[in-house]
C-alpha cells in the first residue's frame, strides 16, 4: 500500500498546525523566555510591554490556576519560570497579542532583572559537584574480578557523542479553541495527546474530560515532541481559557531551538578486557548523561543507555553506571533511539581502541563476540530468535565485504591526496517503552451503514507512516480493500490514555489493538453470513469484499454484508485493547525482560577522505536489516534511510555548541550543519535479512523506527579509520560529531 498521505503530502495539501484554518478572533502567544543561564530574584518590567497597542494580556506563573508544573517523570520543570531561571529559553511568560509581529515588538520593552548566578555548561563539571538529576544507576552482569582474571589485553579509554538538535521541519506549535462551559479543544503538534492533556488540566486546575486533545499530523517528531510539545500547548490554552478566546502558539525555528531540548551529550569511561582469543572477558564503564536543566526524560533515556550499553555483544561480566548531571543549558530529551545510541558508540569505540592497540581488524573482534541464542543481557533477559551472527554473515556475502576491504586497501596503498577507511557496524536493539506500565494501546474501529470504515487509536502519525499500517491491519483482518478505510486524527475523545507515539512501538501496540477490534468485529459479520448462508461459520470468510463459503465466492458483498448486519441490529463498533505480553522489569534488582523482542542487523559502511582538506564522503552504507516479515517493505526502508542519514549527521557534522554563558552559539541553519542531499551516500543499500519476524510485531512485521539510527555510527568509524591510513600514528580519539575541521586537525596530528 502507497503512504496514505503521499498524494496530499506531494500537493501541498496535508494539514499541520498552521494550516488549520484561524477562527476569527484568534490571539497570538509569544513565550518570553530568560536572557540569562542560571539566576535568582527576578525583577521583571512588563509595564510597557502590556501597554504597547494590541497586546492583550502578558501571562505568568501567577496566572495559572492549577500546578506550574510541566515535569512528567520529576517535577522539577515550571510552566513559566517563577523567581529562578536555569537556563537561556525558558519560558518566563506569554505575551498574547492581536498578532504575532505585535507580540514580537512588545517582547522587546520587556525589562529584564535578575541576580544572575554561575553558569554550569559542562556536565562533568556537574558531576563533580554531585549536581545529579536523579540518583546514578548500575546493571552488572557476573563479576568483574573473574573478567579481569581471564583476560590477556586490558584497555582502557574514553569516548564521548554530542548532543543534536531534531529539526523536524514543524515546529513545536498549538492552537486551543475554548469551547462551552470552560472546555478546551486543543490541537497540538504532539507524540503525546494524552500527556498534553493531563498537564494541561493540572495547569488549568480542571479534569481532564474538559479538554480534548485533537492531533491530525506531525512534520516530525524524532522524540522531540514526546514530551516538549505539552508546554506550548498548556500556555496555548491557559491564555484560551482565561481570555475565551483561541489562541495560538507556533514557535518561530530560532525560538524553537533556543528553547527546546536535544539529544543528550554524553561522555564515557570504560575498560575493556579480552581473551587471549580476543573473547571480551569483561566491560566496565561509567557514562556521563548531560540531562539540562531539568528531568525531562533523562530518567528513561538513562535506563535505555543501560540497556543496550553491551550493543549487539555478549559480554559476561560488566557493570554498567549512569550519572544523570544537572546543567545551565534546555533540558534535554528523547531523541530518536532514546539513549541506546549513546551506549552502542562507547562499547564500539572501547572495540576499536582494543583493535588498534592489539593490532586486530576491530571486524575480527566484533564478529567473534557477537551475542548468539540464549546469551544473556545485563539486565536479565535472554537472546531469543538472535539474528546478530545471521545478518553479519548475511552481509559479509552479499556485499562481498571480503572484496570490499581489499579494494580499500588496495586504494589507500596507491594514494596519498585521497585515503579510504570502512566499518562494519551490527545493530541490536530492544522494542517496547522500557517502562513496563507504557506498553498498551487502544484502538476504535466504526463500520458505517455504508460499509466505509472509520478507525481512531492513540498512534500519532508524524511521518513514519504509521496511519498507513493501521489502514493495512484493518484491511488485512476484514478482507476489504484500503480505500473503505478511513484513518481518523488521534483524539483523546476517541480513545483514551494513549502512551506518547515514542520506543518505535507505535505500530505494534495500537496496531495490534486495531487488529483485535477488527477481529472481533470479524467474527460478529462472519456469523451473520453463515445465517444469510445457512451454513457453518468455519467454512466462511471474507476477501476482497466479497463472502467466501467453502472457499467459493458467493454473491454477498461486502456491503451488502453490513447492510444486513445493521439491519439486524448488530453492533458495528468495537474497540480493542492490546498489552504486551510477557514483559517486566524489577528495578530493586535490575533485572527483568522488558522488550517484547529485539530487532538486529549489520552495516558496511565506506568513507574517503580528502587528506588535504579534511573534507569527506560517505560514500557507501549496505545494510542487512531484520524486519521481520516487513507489511510495508517501501514504508520500512524510507525509516531506516531516513534514520541512516539522521544518524550519519550526529556523528559526522551536527555539533551543538553553547559558549560558557550557557548560549547556544549553533542556533540557526547557518551555524549547525544537517546531512541535506550532499551528504547522502551515493550508494545506500537496505536489504532485507529473511527471518520468521516475531509473534509480539504487527502481523510480524518489526519495528523499525529508531533501530537503524544505530548504522550511523559506521560512518564515525569509517573516517577515523581513513585518517588512520593516512596518519598512522594518529592516536585515535572517540569523540562525535567527527566535523570536517576535526578529520583536518587529527589527519596532521
Ligand atoms: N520518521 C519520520 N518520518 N518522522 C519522525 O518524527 N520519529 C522516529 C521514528 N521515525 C520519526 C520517524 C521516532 S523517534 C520514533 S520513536 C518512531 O518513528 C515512532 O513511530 P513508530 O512507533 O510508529 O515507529
Ligand atoms: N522509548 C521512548 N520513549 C520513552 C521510553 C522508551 O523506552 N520510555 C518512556 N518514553
Ligand atoms: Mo522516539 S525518541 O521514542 O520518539
Amino acid at each position: 500500500m502507497k503512504n496514505t498521505d503521499s498524494k496530499s503530502h506531494l500537493q501541498g495539501k496535508s494539514v499541520y498546525i498552521d494550516d488549520i484554518p484561524e477562527i476569527q478572533g484568534t490571539l497570538y502567544g509569544l513565550v518570553y523566555d530568560s536572557p540569562v543561564a542560571h539566576a535568582k530574584n527576578l525583577t521583571i518590567n512588563y509595564q510597557k510591554a502590556e501597554n504597547y497597542p494590541g497586546v492583550i494580556q502578558i501571562f505568568t506563573y501567577k496566572d495559572i490556576p492549577g500546578e506550574n508544573q510541566t515535569g512528567a517523570i520529576i517535577k522539577d520543570e515550571p510552566l513559566f519560570a517563577e523567581n529562578e531561571v536555569h537556563y537561556i529559553g525558558q519560558p518566563i511568560a506569554l505575551i498574547v497579542a492581536e498578532s504575532e509581529r505585535i507580540a514580537r515588538d512588545a517582547k522587546k520593552l520587556i525589562e529584564f532583572g535578575a541576580e544572575e548566578l554561575p553558569v554550569i555548561t559542562d556536565p562533568i563539571i556537574a558531576k563533580k559537584n554531585k549536581n545529579f538529576l536523579i540518583p546514578p544507576r548500575t546493571f552488572k552482569i557476573g563479576n568483574l574480578k573473574d573478567g579481569i582474571k581471564n583476560s590477556k589485553y586490558i584497555v582502557k579509554g574514553q569516548s564521548e557523542t554530542g548532543g543534536q538538535e531534531h529539526l523536524y521541519l514543524e515546529t513545536q506549535g498549538s492552537y486551543a479553541v475554548p469551547k462551552e462551559k470552560g472546555q478546551i479543544t486543543l490541537y497540538s503538534s504532539t507524540q503525546g495527546p494524552t500527556s498534553v492533556q493531563k498537564i494541561t488540566a493540572q495547569i488549568l486546575n480542571i479534569p481532564m474530560n474538559q479538554i480534548e486533545v485533537d492531533v491530525n499530523r506531525l512534520g516530525g517528531g524524532f522524540g522531540g515532541k514526546e514530551d516538549q510539545a505539552t508546554p506550548w500547548a498548556a500556555m496555548a490554552s491557559l491564555a484560551a481559557f482565561i481570555l475565551n478566546k483561541p489562541v495560538k502558539v507556533s514557535l518561530s525555528r530560532h525560538d524553537d531551538i533556543r528553547m527546546t531540548g536535544k539529544r543528550h551529550p554524553y561522555t564515557a569511561d570504560y575498560t575493556i578486557g579480552f581473551s587471549d582469543d580476543l573473547k571480551i572477558q569483561f566491560y566496565e564503564v561509567e557514562f556521563i548523561q548531560d540531562g539540562g536543566a531539568s528531568a525531562d526524560l533523562s530518567p528513561a533515556i538513562m535506563e535505555r543507555t543501560l540497556l543496550h550499553a553491551t550493543g549487539s555483544y555478549f559480554i559476561p561480566n560488566s557493570e554498567i553506571t549512569v550519572f544523570s548531571c544537572r546543567t545551565n543549558t534546555p533540558p534535554n530529551t528523547a531523541f530518536r533511539g532514546f539513549g541506546g545510541p549513546q551506549g552502542f558508540f562507547a562499547i564500539e569505540s572501547a572495540l576499536q581502541q582494543a583493535a588498534y592497540e592489539i593490532g586486530v581488524p576491530v571486524n575480527q573482534i566484533q564478529k567473534i563476540n557477537l551475542l548468539t541464542e540464549g546469551d544473556e543481557f545485563p539486565y536479565g533477559q535472554k537472546a531469543e530468535h538472535a539474528e546478530a551472527v545471521n545478518s553479519w554473515l548475511t552481509a559479509e556475502k552479499k556485499f562481498n565485504i571480503e572484496e570490499k576491504i581489499k579494494a580499500v586497501n588496495e586504494f589507500n596503498s596507491l594514494n596519498t591526496d585521497f585515503k579510504k577507511g570502512y566499518s562494519i557496524t551490527p545493530l541490536c536493539f530492544g522494542i517496547s517503552f522500557t517502562n513496563t506500565v507504557m506498553n498498551h494501546a487502544r484502538a476504535l474501529v466504526h463500520i458505517y451503514q455504508d460499509g466505509s470504515i472509520g478507525i481512531s487509536t492513540g498512534a500519532i502519525e508524524m511521518g513514519q507512516g504509521v496511519n498507513t499500517k493501521m489502514i493495512q491491519v484493518a484491511a488485512y483482518v476484514l478482507g476489504i480493500s484500503s480505500n473503505k478505510i478511513k484513518i481518523e486524527t488521534t483524539n483523546t475523545t476517541r480513545v483514551a490514555n494513549t502512551s506518547p507515539t515514542a520506543a518505535s512501538s507505535g505500530a505494534d501496540l495500537n496496531g495490534k489493538a486495531v487488529e483485535i477490534a477488527a477481529g472481533e468485529l470479524l467474527k460478529r459479520l462472519i456469523d451473520v453470513a453463515s445465517n444469510m448462508l445457512n451454513s457453518k461459520s468455519e467454512n466462511i470468510f471474507i476477501n476482497d469484499e466479497f463472502v467466501f463459503l467453502n472457499n467459493e465466492r458467493t454473491e454477498i458483498t461486502w456491503n451488502k454484508l453490513i447492510e444486513t448486519a445493521f439491519l439486524k441490529r448488530i453492533k458495528l463498533s468495537e474497540k480493542g485493547h492490546y498489552a504486551t505480553p510477557e514483559i517486566w522489569f524489577d528495578k530493586s534488582k535490575e533485572k527483568g525482560h522488558p522488550f517484547a523482542y529485539h530487532v538486529y542487523g549489520t552495516a558496511y559502511t565506506e568513507a574517503k577522505v580528502d587528506t588535504l582538506r579534511g573534507i569527506y564522503d560517505i560514500e557507501t552504507v549496505e545494510i542487512i536489516h531484520d524486519f521481520g516479515k516487513s507489511m510495508n517493505f517501501l514504508l520500512d526502508k524510507g525509516q531506516v534511510e531516513g534514520a541512516l542519514i539522521q544518524g550519519i549527521g550526529w556523528l559526522t557534522i551536527e555539533e551543538i555548541k553553547y559558549d560558557s554563558n550557557g548560549k547556544l552559539l549553533s542556533n540557526a541553519l547557518s551555524t549547525y550543519k544537517v546531512p541535506d542531499i550532499n551528504s547522502v551516500p551515493k550508494n545506500v543499500t537496505v536489504e532485507a535479512l529473511d527471518t520468521e519476524g516475531h509473534k509480539n510485531a504487527i502481523l510480524k512485521s518489526k519495528a523499525v523506527g529508531e533501530p537503524p539510527f544505530i548504522y550511523g555510527i559506521g560512518a564515525y568509524f569509517a573516517v577515523l579509520n581513513a585518517i588512520k591510513a593516512f596518519n598512522p600514528k594518529y592516536s585515535a580519539e572517540f569523540s562525535a560529531p567527527i566535523t570536517h575541521e576535526k578529520v583536518l586537525m587529527s589527519l596532521y596530528k
